[in-house]
């Protein structure tokens, strides 16, 4: 990760983020975009979910609302765990922390990145890596190529460097996610498009 390290988004996704990211769940459910990829998922009955960046688990919980067999969390920073714990109570979830590109992983029927690509610097490795490991389909949300969206991850990145926090917010090329999936034998199959996120299911 250039630039940046596991401590700089320990540092921003900390306790009292994941705290927030809690109770905005429980007063409100999911996101639409969280919403988008449980519909895109399909038929889960019985699948093997690997979610990428996960946070407090929101989304692996309702995953295994709709039918999947059991999930699997690889998350960069630690500052989540005790809202996870508190939210997936005794849930057929294996939480792991550490970065999903280095670590070691094992294939999954589905894999999941809800807004995790816009926090990555290493789009190849990342998409290329979450298709390799996506037996049967790949579940993206990432920010659109837009100026304004471009301008406002801009003024963030300024903010974050101010105050010394190495991690950083990127607007990757959809082409190029597009492309990483494509090398590693998935075909893009649906998108759903919002005014900031657009969110992308890849089968094989
Ligand atoms: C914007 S947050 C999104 C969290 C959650 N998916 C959501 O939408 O609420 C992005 C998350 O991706 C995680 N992340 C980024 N790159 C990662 C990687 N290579 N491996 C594991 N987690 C990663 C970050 O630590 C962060 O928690």
């Amino acid at each position: 990760m250039p630039g940046c390290c596991a401590s700089d988004y320990r540092r921003f996704f900390n306790r009292k983020f994941a705290a927030a990211d809690l109770r905005r769940y429980r007063r409100r459910g999911l996101s639409e975009t969280e919403r988008d990829l449980v519909a895109l998922a399909g038929d889960l009955r019985g699948a093997s979910v690997l979610e990428v960046g996960g946070g407090i688990g929101a989304l692996q919980l309702e995953l295994l609302d709709a039918g999947a067999a059991r999930a699997t969390n690889v998350e960069l920073s630690a500052g989540y765990e005790d809202a996870a714990a508190e939210l997936l109570g005794g849930r057929d979830v294996d939480r792991r922390v550490g970065d999903f590109v280095v670590d070691d992983t094992t294939p999954h029927d589905v894999v999941v990145m809800h807004r995790v690509v816009c926090c990555y610097p290493d789009v190849d490795a990342l998409v290329g890596k979450g298709a390799a490991n996506a037996q049967r389909r790949l579940l993206l949300t990432y920010p659109r190529e837009r100026w304004f969206i471009r301008l406002g991850l801009r003024a963030v990145n300024a903010f974050l460097a101010l105050r010394r926090c190495g991690f950083r917010a990127y607007v990757h090329p959809v082409a190029r996610i597009v492309a990483a999936a494509d090398a590693q034998g998935l075909r893009l199959e649906r998108r759903v498009t919002h005014s900031l996120w657009e969110s992308a299911a890849f089968s094989r």
